[in-house]
């Protein structure tokens, strides 16, 4: 199989380099630019992408890579201070750049060389992002200049006896114009790529690996009926059937209809499906509690020890499944710690599960191709394209203590909103949008008579990554129609508030 490496040397936008990789349909993964040469003769790269990131080359402790890389005949992308990297590494000089000089951020008007092959196709003109504060203040003898500014004589350098190439701006970011077609001649014109990788070759390839590593073991799942887990469910089970035991724990804090989607979305399946119906256990556990952080341990806790108790009756198995994605495993190039959004996978499984070893079979996925891959697996649209739901579920949106009445009262609401989101089209698609039940009660008149109900706020986001979050301008009209609605059909309501606050300063979920 072709595969492109990329070489992590701490940049910002590097899995946007192996998502622009993949689009152009050829296969990638990332490893830290600490990796011995050994390991990259081993995973056989047709081209090798060196990333940015935010040493100085000239610094002592700057990443480095093995030098043995320009050796093996391998064409090399630069990226930044990748680029800078190659430059410095085969005889050339990298300097700070002066203020005002050179030093470049931002949109920036580019003049390529379009006889060069990595700008081939692309008008002599465009905008590119650049966010550089060193520069090449030589370029290594054997290259050329193949990209200019007004501020920077050397943005881009070709050696293409050779096949090297650096450039000082960012093609994977949208900002620059025609980035994808760079990252695309780089493979295709300079690589050789054929291209052609798709998510069906992913899917044999990972059922194939799946088999062989599983051979007649028992496989064990925790499946949540989020994106992640349902994929990794899916896939287990076509790969090893009746092997893979799913244990699904309701723990009644769901949306409307939600357990029994999951349920439905996997019961024509070879595997074994347990639905461990544990709503009045959670309950019982998150009586009285108002505290955010606690009704979230509560949760996380009980969680963990429902699950454990069905392992136990299934009795030792050799695989414990995780549908942990690429973006949670992605080690910085610095050698750092890998990147873990802690609170968001069912995780951190128990050691007290009796397993083997674990498997991970999305774990070289972004987000958007594990839901492509759930779609090749046959799972429904409303679960492959469903938006981000929290491990504690209604809990952390019920302010204030969680009953079961209000829980109920909620997942009304929140349906009604979806309902009016989805029946609104294309046009109004928030990245998430749901309900909150405040803890707040005021006064209304209905008919003719005083209410004192509880006020329900809507919450509706537009994102890239949840870190930062716009909240969405829902038409007025749209949230008319939803807020009449709720109050005509949903008891216990009386007033409906729309949330007008961007992250930060506030968080999307509200506890
Ligand atoms: P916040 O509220 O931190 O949320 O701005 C960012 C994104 O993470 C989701 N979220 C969670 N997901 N378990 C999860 O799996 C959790 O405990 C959790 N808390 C927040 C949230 O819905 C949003 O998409």
């Amino acid at each position: 199989m072709e595969k492109i490496l990329i070489l992590d040397f701490g940049g910002q936008y590097n899995q946007l380099i192996a998502r622009r990789v993949r689009e152009c349909r050829v296969y990638c993964e990332i490893k830290p630019c600490t990796v011995s040469i050994e390991e990259i003769r081993a995973f056989g790269p047709l081209g090798i992408i060196f990333t940015g990131g935010p040493g100085s080359v000239y610094e002592d402790g700057a990443p480095q890579v093995d030098p043995a890389v320009f050796t093996l005949g391998v064409p090399i992308l630069g990226i930044c201070y990748g680029c800078q990297l190659m430059a410095h590494s085969l005889g050339g000089r990298v300097t700070p750049a002066q203020e005002d000089s050179a030093r470049e951020y931002g949109r920036t008007v580019t003049r390529y060389d379009t006889a060069c092959p990595l700008f081939r196709g692309l008008p002599e003109e465009s905008v590119s992002w650049m966010s550089h504060g060193d520069y090449m203040a030589e370029i290594p003898s054997g290259f050329r200049l193949a990209a200019r500014s007004d501020a920077c004589p050397n943005v881009a350098i070709a050696d293409e006896a050779r096949g090297f190439y650096g450039v000082q701006f960012h093609p994977e970011v949208n900002h620059t114009e025609h980035g994808t077609e760079i990252i695309r001649n780089f493979l295709y014109q300079i690589c050789g790529a054929a291209g052609g990788w798709s998510m069906e070759d992913y899917k044999n390839t990972a059922i194939r690996e799946i088999r062989e590593a599983v051979g007649n073991g028992r496989v064990l799942l925790a499946l949540s009926g989020g994106v992640d887990s349902s994929v990794c469910a899916a896939l287990l089970a076509e790969a090893v059937g009746e092997q893979l035991t799913c244990v699904f724990v309701d723990h009644g804090l769901m949306r409307l209809n939600e357990g029994d989607e999951v349920e439905a979305a996997f019961s024509g399946r070879a595997m074994r499906f347990i639905r461990v119906d544990a709503e009045a256990r959670f309950l019982l556990k998150l009586a009285g509690e108002t505290d955010p952080e606690q009704k979230r341990k509560i949760i996380g806790e009980e969680f963990i020890r429902v699950f454990e108790e069905e392992a136990k009756k299934i009795g030792a198995v050799d695989f414990l499944a995780q549908g942990t994605i690429y973006p949670d495993v992605i080690e910085s190039g610095l050698g750092s710690a890998a990147v873990i959004k802690s609170h968001h996978n069912v995780g951190g499984l128990p050691d007290y599960v009796d397993f083997k070893e674990i498997i991970e079979p999305l774990r070289l996925l972004f987000k958007d191709e594990v839901r492509q891959l759930g779609r090749e697996l046959g799972l429904p649209e409303a679960l492959v394209a469903r938006q981000p739901f929290p491990g504690p579920g209604l809990a952390i949106r019920i302010i204030g203590d969680v009953t079961k009445e209000k829980a109920d009262t909620l997942r009304q609401a929140d349906f009604i909103f979806r309902d009016e989101i989805a029946k609104a089209g294309d046009g109004v698609r928030p990245d998430q949008y749901f309900a909150v039940l405040t803890n707040t009660r005021s006064v209304g008149v209905m008919g003719d008579g005083r209410t004192y109900e509880y006020t329900l706020a809507l919450r509706a986001v537009t994102t890239d990554d949840f870190m930062t979050a716009a909240w969405t301008r829902i038409p007025y009209d749209v949230l008319e129609r939803v807020s009449v609605r709720i109050i005509n059909e949903v008891r216990g309501i009386n007033r409906v508030v729309y949330d007008i606050t961007s992250k930060p300063p506030a968080t999307v979920e509200w506890e």
